[in-house]
């Protein structure tokens, strides 16, 4: 039965939105969790922009200038609804990975935090700004260590329990590595009744599936753009509104300034407060055309059928003899894995060259998780809304002929 959304249309024919698929009509693009294609919608926002909005923002009293700023703030008042915020608690950054080091710099400054805690498996932007932050200025950091793709409670439990000071632990919703799933409620509940603080890598997690901030009760969640379909370079990052007024701002210049004397300075209040600098308004417009988009789709229905592609990428990959799935059994839209005569990099490219598969292999921006899974790099099959069965299926088909070829 095809999948459809609230209006009807077949999941099955979303591809048709998507430009780069009709450019090349024979891609099988797997490579999700790196980046998104984007729909024409976003495309033409971005050439709206700048063919009639073009204008600095909360700056300049002409007509451009106040409908940039007018659009600017109605893609901040849209992510903070996508993810049910307010918007003074969405900051805009260039992405996941500056959400994270702007919010490692700034509670490093802090004097309540004193420990960091980080899972091996995070992302290298959710593991090294902890590492080297707690170094630069004297805090305690504490690698979680991870043998395998899964966070155990009880590990987390032994470290967390008992702790006298403050402490952040720094933590992904969804891994981009394996597509493990984090259990946030249990993990936000044990860590808030050890005297903790909580920040989510949202990067992986909240493009595949609803997620309301102000339920979850986390502290901090970072997310990008170009992972859900919106453009390269904007991002978010979404915190508990008394947080970022606790916190010291971590970038200066543009409108984050209130008022500038010779020797001292005030700041704009949140979330001006973490903006320096022009900010990247055209990736704004783009991103919010990106949530429209979205959210013109019943998103219960695509998170299933994200899931049931991944199921079907698990069965097909498990019969190929060799192959080894480094990804839980119930992982999200990420499947990965290694073949025992393959190396990741030769099987990625015969893919793209003989089946024009596009899948990532590597390392994944994971090298503490690659030796907690006792291997240095694999290859990973990550799914969006687009894809569909058949993509799996001409998936695994090009590994059985690689491992034959290979072999
Ligand atoms: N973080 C992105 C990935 O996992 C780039 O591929």
């Amino acid at each position: 039965m095809p999948l459809s959304n609230d209006s009807g249309v077949s999941l099955a024919r979303i591809k048709e939105d998507f430009p780069v698929f009709h450019e090349y009509p024979g891609l099988v693009y797997l490579d999700n969790a790196a980046t998104t294609h984007k729909p024409d919608t976003v495309i033409n926002a971005l050439v709206s922009f700048y063919t009639r909005e073009n204008s600095n923002v909360h700056r300049a009293v002409h007509r451009l200038a106040e409908r940039a700023t007018v659009l600017f703030e109605d893609a901040r008042r849209a992510v903070a609804d996508f993810v049910n915020a307010v918007p003074e608690q969405v900051v805009f950054t260039k992405g996941t990975t500056e959400s994270l080091n702007l919010l490692a710099y700034s509670l490093s400054l802090s004097e309540e935090f004193k420990t960091f805690i980080a899972p091996q498996f995070e992302h290298h932007s959710n593991f090294v700004p902890w590492q080297q932050m707690s170094r630069r200025f004297g805090r305690e950091f504490i690698p979680l260590e991870i043998n395998g793709a899964e966070l155990e409670l009880d590990t987390l439990e032994r470290v967390i329990s008992n702790r006298k000071n403050g402490f952040v632990l720094a933590v992904s919703g969804l891994t981009n590595s394996t597509g493990f799933k984090l259990p946030i409620r249990q993990v936000v509940d044990m860590v808030h009744k050890s005297g903790g603080i909580i920040v989510i890598d949202g990067a992986q997690l909240i493009p595949h599936e609803p997620f309301d901030f102000e339920d979850s009760m986390v502290d901090f969640l970072a997310f990008s753009a170009h992972k859900m379909l919106g453009p390269t370079g904007i991002g978010a990052l979404v915190g508990k509104r008394e947080l970022l007024e606790r916190l010291p701002p971590f970038a200066f210049g543009g409108e984050m300034i209130d008022r500038v004397d010779l020797h001292d300075t005030t700041f704009a209040s949140i979330p001006q407060k973490f903006e320096a600098g022009t900010p990247n308004i055209a990736g704004a417009t783009g991103f919010l055309a990106a949530i429209d988009y979205l959210n013109g789709l019943n998103r219960t229905i695509v998170a299933e059928h994200i899931e049931r592609l991944t199921s079907l990428c698990h069965e097909e990959l498990s019969s190929i003899p060799g192959l080894r799935i480094l990804s839980p059994e119930k992982s999200h839209g990420i499947v990965s894995f290694v073949h025992e005569s393959v190396h990741p990099h030769d099987l990625a490219e015969f893919l793209s060259q003989n089946f024009d598969v596009a899948i990532r292999s590597g390392h994944h921006c994971a090298q503490p998780q690659m030796k907690g899974l006792g291997i240095r790099s694999s290859c990973r099959a990550s799914f969006y809304i687009y894809n569909t069965v058949e993509d799996v299926e001409v998936l695994a088909k090009g590994i059985r002929n690689a491992v034959r070829w290979f072999g």
